[in-house]
């Protein structure tokens, strides 16, 4: 469905994030004629670019992240829509060019988009309310990291929240736009099979991992004050564990999504000191071999600090104190330099209570759903069998959805989606301020405990699962993270 028109502003336009993901996300956009004719892209920046240097800054640092080589007109046709605005965020008078620039009819759609370090979320917004460009039909999304407590994660909801009303506001999480989590929401609620088996009684535990072979790269400076349970587990993690674990919501509509996502939030466990030491492991990779390619350790990573502390890899046993799911353990994991890249969910059913056959009940396989968000996106069902032959005997076979193979149709990434979803004034996909609040209530014993302990993160070498504590974790359960599992011939 086409869009209406509608003037983008990239705050943080000749930025990283807009050149690697929110242009080539529009320009997909553009090259399905979703666009109207009309429609503009500004591009906000600190740089004094002429619109023609800017035009070539595109071409060189954005185009190269198209998938599909663009051909020259419907490229040119997207240049054309491109504004580029130089402005300083912080001084209110170099906002002029902007509000000439900027459309004033208000039945446009007209969004800001902050691909800006939250410390300028604040100005930002009274710049736009200052200068009269907040008007009430403007919608603003917010890009990550959306605080780094929650005293500054409320500061944000806060000053933005001056300027905006919540209605208006779109915070991103990317993993909410990726084609499997939508189709989680379908597997769970449209269809009969699941949710009657979707609770205590019959599920035994839920493993979510979100594994990344990449290191720190050149972020160096954001990720060592970050580290991986404020970079992916209080974001991407609990967002997956809210969408497996959330009761049914009256309906897809923003509010009945996210209050039921609000009420998983609030009903997870909180850790003590104790068993936020038993549960919760945190490591650091050392130098290893990705796809037989050294690497270096991530205290010799450019200017890393030769003593960081900082956590690249965390796994964790997280509890939800509901009747739903009381005594189900949630086991978390996140890590970068790991053996493979993956995104999945496992869910594993319990044990059935009796053999009929002529093999133990301990030879049954409890029955696994495992969702699949990358590399590829699908899901597998493991099921027990009969191998075929004139015995009885009883094997673990697997029954095996990929989208990819089943709905032809192209796919949208996550950024497109979320970006058309903006543009629609669709909330679904995007987190309530209290949701983000109540995320980073969660976290913060452990981050205010790691940050009074003395002790490090453990190493683990580049290129594995991560350490040793890790499978300990979850072996202390009688359990092994999936691909500890070896499959049977
Ligand atoms: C980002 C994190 O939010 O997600 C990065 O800041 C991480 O550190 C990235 O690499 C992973 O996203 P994806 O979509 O590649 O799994």
């Amino acid at each position: 469905m086409a869009l209406s028109d509608f003037d983008l502003v990239f705050f943080g336009g000749s930025g990283d994030l807009a050149m690697r993901k929110l242009l080539p996300a529009m320009y997909a956009r553009d090259v399905c004629d979703d666009l109207p004719a009309t429609a503009r892209i500004i591009c906000v920046g600190r740089d004094d670019f002429s619109q023609e240097e800017f035009l070539r800054f595109v071409e060189k640092n954005s185009k190269p992240n198209i998938k599909e080589t663009p051909a020259e007109a419907t490229w040119a046709r997207f240049l054309q829509r491109i504004v580029y605005v130089a402005l300083n965020a912080t001084d209110v008078k170099s906002y002029a060019p902007l509000v000439e620039v900027l459309r004033p009819d208000e039945s446009l759609t007209r969004v800001y988009y902050l691909a800006t370090p939250p410390h300028l979320f604040a100005t930002i917004c009274d710049n736009l309310a200052a200068t009269g460009l907040a008007t009430p039909n403007s919608r603003v999304v917010l890009e990550k990291p959306l605080g780094r407590d929650l005293a500054s994660a409320k500061q944000i909801n806060l000053d933005v929240g001056k300027v905006f009303a919540e209605s208006q506001i779109y915070r991103i999480d990317h993993y909410l736009g990726k084609e499997t989590v939508q189709n989680l929401l379908a597997l769970r609620f449209g269809n009969i099979l699941f949710e009657p088996l979707w609770r205590r009684e019959y599920i035994s535990d839920v493993q979510i991992t979100i594994a990344e072979k990449i290191g720190v790269g050149n972020r160096l400076g954001y990720y060592d004050t970050s580290g991986a349970l404020r970079d992916m587990l209080q974001n991407h993690l609990l967002q997956l564990l809210c969408i497996v674990a959330m009761e049914t919501p009256s309906s897809i509509s923003p509010d009945a999504v996210r209050d039921a996502k609000l009420q998983v939030l609030r009903s997870l466990k909180r850790f003590t000191p104790t068993t936020l030491s038993q549960n919760i492991v945190r490591g650091q990779y050392r130098s290893g071999y990705v796809d037989g390619q050294p690497v270096p350790g991530y205290r010799d990573e450019p200017d890393a600090p030769k003593q960081s502390k900082t956590e690249t890899f965390v796994a964790m046993k997280a509890e939800i104190d509901t009747w739903r799911w009381a005594g189900v353990p949630f086991y978390l994991r996140t890590g970068k330099r790991m053996a493979d890249r993956l995104a999945e969910i496992v869910v594993r059913f319990k044990p059935i209570p009796h053999s009929i056959f002529n093999q133990p009940t301990s030879s049954f396989q409890p029955n696994s759903l495992v969702i699949r968000l990358q590399p590829d996106e699908g899901l597998s069902m493991n099921l027990m069998a009969k191998t075929p032959g004139d015995a009885m005997r009883l094997k673990q076979a697997e029954l095996e959805l990929d989208f990819r193979e089943q709905f032809k149709s192209p796919r949208m990434e996550a950024y497109e989606r979320l970006l058309v979803d903006v543009l629609r004034g669709q909330l679904t996909l995007f987190m309530r301020g209290d949701e983000l609040e109540a995320a980073w209530e969660w976290v913060e014993p452990i981050l205010e405990h790691w940050e009074q302990d003395d002790s490090s993160p453990v190493p683990y070498t580049s290129g594995t699962w991560g350490p040793a504590a890790s499978s300990a974790l979850i072996g202390r359960d009688g359990l092994q993270w999936r691909e500890e599992v070896l499959p049977e011939d």
